[in-house]
């Protein structure tokens, strides 16, 4: 920005000589969606975004994030609402910004290709209930699956934004994969199917600033539509990236609202109108408007959230996205898997392998769902592997990238690999070369023989095709069939306050139990001891109520059970700590504060088969009875999102069931017995 395009800020009076900019820089704000993704784990709720809507409405957005994503998934599974209703609701408090969602191309809001006559079912809802901008991505950067949803948008005269997956395999822009060329050419077939905007999405916040420059530079050369730019802050460049993109003439930005904003999410808006401002680029907003929203969200709606927020860091950027150009939240999905199986000590062997195992996939850029294909198949091969057998659990969806049912990786998949991954894969050994879902199977009339009279139109059709064990669980209980569990109901506000009082107490100690009854009259039983702790004498006298006083034999202190019932607790006893071992051995010790050991899983006499992650039952693919081969799939356990098809350890006969599909399963659990 040259010298000339300022005004003279000294002088102005920021409501009334406020002069409006040439080329305003248009926002989209992302906080109802990708904020709260980010940084909630999607977990905002449609009731909570409604204080804010009419407000966030009068700001001048270009559009705002509503929908898409992750929303669906977590909406249904986490927070017992219906996905769909709430564009609806949202819709009547914005009544003139344009609401932009985000797709995932043929995997629409799942983690898959689902079949063309899934695809239009969504598509026609989506349109149907109001959707205006069609934010759709792949993967893969392979548009042939744009291709179903794409006439979709066109016919219903929405607006489709085409995106480009920024991906690195160096540090910086460059090298043989990625490289300026990649992202003109993407950006040029993009404009070739219509697109109305293009936007490069960089989901993992790897944008350098000078990157960003060239990039957004040599886009607004290629293609006459608008250029768009996402670049989650994760690493700390983002803020820095769209100052330089700005420069080079991005037309529109991405930001949140300040308490959706920053870490793992997005730059926030206030400071940018505040860095634009009385520039030829100044974004017009009223930063008085945007604080009282601010207010709101902060006294109203984060407190219900804010435990979700991970403060396990003081750090609010994540520097190993500098290292490992890796989306920060693929890393901390890498981490929390690795702790629930207990294998927090192999997160350096973890980002040793996962360049590796991504170059043999054929180099995909990562973002959902290929991040997490890539990442849990690289904590699979670094548990399971040696160096001499490598990719020994591979998960049912790296059968299905290698088969080429997510579509065209950006390098050929590692011959290697793709063999072993595809041995007696059930669609075929052969990988396929063809647009993905035209090997699909229309799903849609099989979804609804299997869902029946539980759905009652197209969306819940839509919702149970998509979702097949979630979204069956969920109409359940949108139908009244099944009562939705405690977890999934709502936070009030009267919940927080309650807790953050217990915590407020715990902390100053105040939490501990007092007895509360008057102590009864001393029996003929009282026995008294002598305790000497440190050089100090205490009396302490014991009395049980019933016949003659049993000793149970103390454990150390800190080590105590907590049902260990406290025999110094006598009201009369000064309050010092237990002693360490009781001074008279009773004559017999009681055998009550034994721990009851785990009853086995199952009584069924031969092989388990525990569970290697925790996880939920997708489905058993074979029942009581059946005869098995070892290697087999007995049964496909989710864990992180990925399905993976849990092979026989040895030949014989399933014995045990132990679960059903849609349970959840602790590592370890006896899933199944074969005999
Ligand atoms: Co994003």
């Amino acid at each position: 920005m040259s010298e000339h395009d300022q005004v003279k800020m000294t002088e102005m009076n920021y409501d009334k000589d406020r002069p409006k900019a040439e080329n305003p820089v248009k926002i989209e704000d992302l906080s109802l969606r990708d904020g709260h993704q980010s940084l909630f784990a999607t977990r905002g709720r449609t009731e909570d975004m409604i204080p804010v809507a009419e407000l966030m409405d009068e700001v001048g957005f270009w559009a705002v994030e509503t929908w898409g994503g992750a929303t669906f998934d977590t909406m249904h599974r986490f927070l017992n609402e219906d996905p769909w209703e709430r564009i609806r609701t949202l819709k009547r408090y914005f009544k003139k910004t344009p609401f932009s969602m985000l797709l995932r191309a043929q995997n629409l809001v799942g983690y898959r290709n689902y079949a063309d006559d899934v695809a239009n079912a969504f598509m026609d809802r989506a349109c149907e209930n109001g959707m205006d901008i069609f934010r759709t991505f792949d993967a893969l950067n392979d548009y042939r699956n744009f291709e179903t949803v794409v006439p979709k948008i066109k016919e219903y005269g929405r607006h489709f934004q085409g995106c480009i997956c920024y991906s690195l395999t160096e540090p910086r822009l460059g090298g043989e994969v990625y490289n300026l060329d990649y992202y003109v050419s993407k950006a040029k077939e993009l404009e070739a199917m219509g697109a109305d905007t293009v936007c490069v999405k960089d989901m993992a916040g790897l944008i350098a600033p000078y990157d960003a420059y060239n990039i957004i530079k040599a886009l607004k050369e290629a293609v006459k539509v608008p250029i768009h730019l996402h670049s989650h802050f994760t690493s700390g460049m983002s803020s820095m990236s769209h100052m330089k993109a700005i420069e080079a003439g991005v037309d529109i930005i991405d930001t949140c609202m300040t308490p959706y904003a920053f870490r793992t999410s997005h730059a926030a808006i206030e400071p940018l109108v505040m860095a634009l401002l009385g520039t030829n680029r100044d974004t017009g907003f009223d930063i008085k408007l945007l604080a009282k929203i601010n207010e709101i969200l902060e006294r109203e709606v984060m407190p219900k959230y804010k435990h979700l927020l991970d403060d396990s860091k003081v750090s609010t950027i994540d520097i190993n996205v500098l290292l490992h150009q890796t989306p920060g939240g693929m890393l901390s999905n890498l981490v929390n898997q690795l702790r629930e199986m207990d294998a927090l000590d192999k997160i350096n062997d973890v980002y040793r392998e996962l360049p590796r195992v991504r170059k043999e996939l054929g180099q995909v850029p990562l973002v959902t769902p290929t991040s997490q294909i890539v990442g849990i198949q690289t904590v699979n091969n670094v548990l399971f592997d040696d160096e001499n057998d490598r990719y020994k659990n591979i998960t049912n969806q790296v059968k299905d990238l290698v088969y080429g049912l997510y579509g065209k990786t950006a390098i050929p998949i590692d011959p290697e690999v793709q063999k072993k991954a595809l041995k007696g894969y059930s669609r075929g050994e052969e990988p396929i070369t063809c647009r993905p879902a035209e090997v699909l199977e229309p799903e849609l009339e099989k979804a609804k023989e299997e869902i029946g009279d539980l759905s009652k139109d197209t969306e819940d059709l839509v919702t149970y095709a998509l979702y097949p064990v979630t979204g069956k669980k969920f109409l359940k209980w949108k139908y009244g069939i099944e009562p939705a569990p405690k977890e999934v109901q709502p936070r009030t506000l009267e919940d927080v306050k309650k807790e953050d009082e217990l915590v407020k107490k715990a902390k100053a100690g105040e939490l501990v139990e007092k007895p509360t009854k008057a102590p009864p009259e001393k029996s003929e039983n009282l026995r008294t001891f002598n305790v000497f702790i440190d050089g100090e004498y205490y009396e302490v006298g014991v009395d049980e109520p019933e016949g003659s006083p049993v000793l149970r034999k103390i454990q150390q202190m800190g080590a105590m059970p907590a049902q260990m019932p406290m025999m110094m607790a006598a009201p009369s006893a000064p309050s010092a700590p237990a002693p360490a071992a009781a001074p008279k051995p009773a004559a017999a010790a009681a055998p009550a504060e034994e721990k009851k050991e785990a009853a086995p899983a199952a009584a069924a006499e031969g092989t388990p088969m525990p569970a290697p992650m925790p996880g939920m039952i997708v489905s058993y693919e074979k029942k009581v009875g059946d005869s098995v081969s070892e290697g087999e799939t007995v049964l496909v356990l989710e864990a992180m999102k990925m399905e993976n098809a849990l092979p026989a350890p040895a030949s014989g006969t399933v014995k045990a069931i132990n679960f059903s599909s849609g349970d959840s399963v602790k590592k370890g659990d006896v899933l199944a017995v074969i005999g």
